[in-house]
């Protein structure tokens, strides 16, 4: 794949102090009050406009403060709602066609594909000079979200992970609640989720299956893109991607970005030192089980740990659940008071030596369990003074166009919660439990008997990507890509 189109206009115009300026070619005064002047707009693309690609498209467009230039997807129905709403973009299937014809006209992407998608295409929109939204986990692999961190800053580009929790101002307020020192040191992060709420841990899908109608043969070719070839099965697309490991990154691929964000924002987390799994097995027969390295199991449990740092002075074990189990209630909480908040599968617990900080999905609900039984929550109307957040998703979107606008190193840019210099590091310690689940579901045959030599406890040397006492792992690290998807 070649993206090497040339600088365009727009990206001229978009970096550095001479976007600011240049930007406002035609002065709001004269145009009068209310009107926004076609020059004040950006020109967004989506790739990967349907699914979750609509509301970040519907969001960055935000009620025709930007554009909406370019649509790409590789399925027409699934991406319906959005052709319709945008009856003025250009449909593509390919990204990068997308690219050759329109650079010059697309200042902004989002990218709203299944994972395995998300590097090759955000590279080739940031090595174009465009700016880019992409949805979380930030890349399928450790070394991709590694690389998009560096190009960030190479390209000066303004970037923004799709955790839209990041911009909810809980989770200020619960980065406000520990540098007050109310809960001390945390030494143990609780992480849990209902996720996979999918088909997950089945045997690999076999057999031909027709296409949808709104996709021809070519267009499945895109949807692999850079990754292993393997026939069309609804079991793959949509939606259902995220299990088998071609594509997705399980449940901790789903939520980790979501619910690992606030120990990591708020305890200032660096790399990981070591990592531990254990998973879920699945049995088809007596006292047989499954084996199935293709696709992400049913059930995990993770330790992640973290050495102690001037920000928070004591280690930290993060232990993450999926599948549905849940931790224990820590004897500081209450017996009837419910964990992470009420009604949810997924949350987050904090436990430090002199308090618990507790919240749900995206930071919601957050409350702080003292030593003496003391409860804090959210002070009433926390955050309403921020415009943003009437918006939807917080303006998390919105946020990134803005500061799309003000340029790279902006205020704006700076102010926000998700730009891969954050996001990058984030997502490479999500990304660290899978490597753990891979490395641990790899069986050699020996004998009759599969031999898992990768159960035991990884370490990982995190400045140079490698896992230092398992050689194998270092292939999920990063992944080969299928031919013609190298990017040069
Ligand atoms: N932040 C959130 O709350 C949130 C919620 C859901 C999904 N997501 C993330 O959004 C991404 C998409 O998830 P989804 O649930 O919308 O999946 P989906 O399968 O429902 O939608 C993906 C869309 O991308 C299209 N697509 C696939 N490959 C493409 C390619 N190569 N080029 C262009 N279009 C392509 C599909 O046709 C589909 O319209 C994932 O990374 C997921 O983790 C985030």
């Amino acid at each position: 794949m070649s993206m090497k189109s040339g600088v365009s206009r727009r990206r001229v115009l978009k970096n550095g102090a001479l976007a600011a300026s240049s930007f406002f070619i035609v002065p709001r005064h004269v145009l009068g009050k209310g009107y926004r002047a076609p020059s004040d707009k950006i020109n967004l693309a989506s790739i990967g406009a349907g699914g979750k690609g609509r509301s970040d498209i519907m969001n960055a467009w935000n009620k025709g403060a930007e554009n909406v230039v370019a649509l790409c997807d590789v399925d027409r129905d699934r991406a319906g709602e959005s052709i319709k709403k945008f009856d003025k973009a250009k449909v593509y299937s390919d990204f990068r066609k997308m690219f050759d014809e329109m650079s010059d006209d697309i200042d902004a992407v989002t990218i709203s594909t299944p994972d395995h998608t998300h590097y090759v295409s955000a590279m080739a929109a940031m090595q174009l000079g465009k700016h880019v939204y992409v949805q979380k986990p930030l890349t399928h692999n450790i070394y991709e979200a590694r690389k998009l961190t560096e190009a960030a800053r190479e390209y000066k580009v303004v970037t923004q992970m799709g955790n839209q929790g990041a911009s909810n101002p809980d989770q200020k307020l619960m980065a406000e609640w520990f540098d007050q020192g109310l809960i001390g040191a945390v030494h143990t992060v609780e992480v849990w989720t209902n996720r996979p709420v999918w088909p997950q841990g089945i045997p690999v899908p076999s057999g031909k299956q027709s296409l949808p109608k709104s996709m021809s043969a070519e267009d499945w070719d895109l949807f692999i893109g850079p990754a292993r070839m393997v026939d069309y099965d609804p079991l793959y697309h949509p939606f259902k991607w995220r299990g088998w490991w071609n594509f997705g990154t399980g449940a901790l691929g789903d939520m980790g970005c979501h619910l690992i964000d606030q120990p990591f924002r708020l305890l200032k987390l660096g790399y990981p030192t070591e990592v531990e799994c254990s998973v879920g097995q699945v049995f088809i027969k007596d006292w047989q089980p499954e084996y199935i390295p293709e696709g992400c199991p049913p059930s995990s449990r993770v330790e992640i740990k973290f050495e102690a740092s001037d920000h928070n002075t004591s280690d930290i074990k993060l232990r993450w659940h999926d599948g549905g189990l849940r931790p224990f209630h820590p004897d500081l909480i209450p017996a009837n008071d419910f964990l992470g908040e009420p009604g949810s599968g997924n949350g987050v617990l904090m436990i430090g030596d002199k308090g618990i900080i507790t919240c749900g999905t995206y930071g919601r609900r957050p409350q702080l369990y003292k030593m003496n039984g003391d409860k804090m929550e959210k002070p009433k109307g926390y955050g309403e003074d921020d415009p943003y957040n009437k918006l939807p998703e917080n303006g998390h979107q919105t946020r990134w166009t803005d500061a799309c606008k003000a340029g790279f190193d902006s205020k704006e840019h700076k102010a926000l919660t998700s730009s891969f210099d954050y996001s990058g590091p984030l997502t490479e310690t999500v990304l660290m439990g899978n490597l753990a689940i891979r490395s641990y579901m790899l069986g050699k045959k020996k004998g009759d008997d599969l031999n898992f030599e990768g159960r035991k406890k990884l370490l990982w040397d995190g400045q140079n990507m490698e896992i230092t006492n398992f050689d194998e792992a270092a292939q999920f690290v990063k992944r080969e890509y299928r031919s013609g998807w190298s990017l040069t």
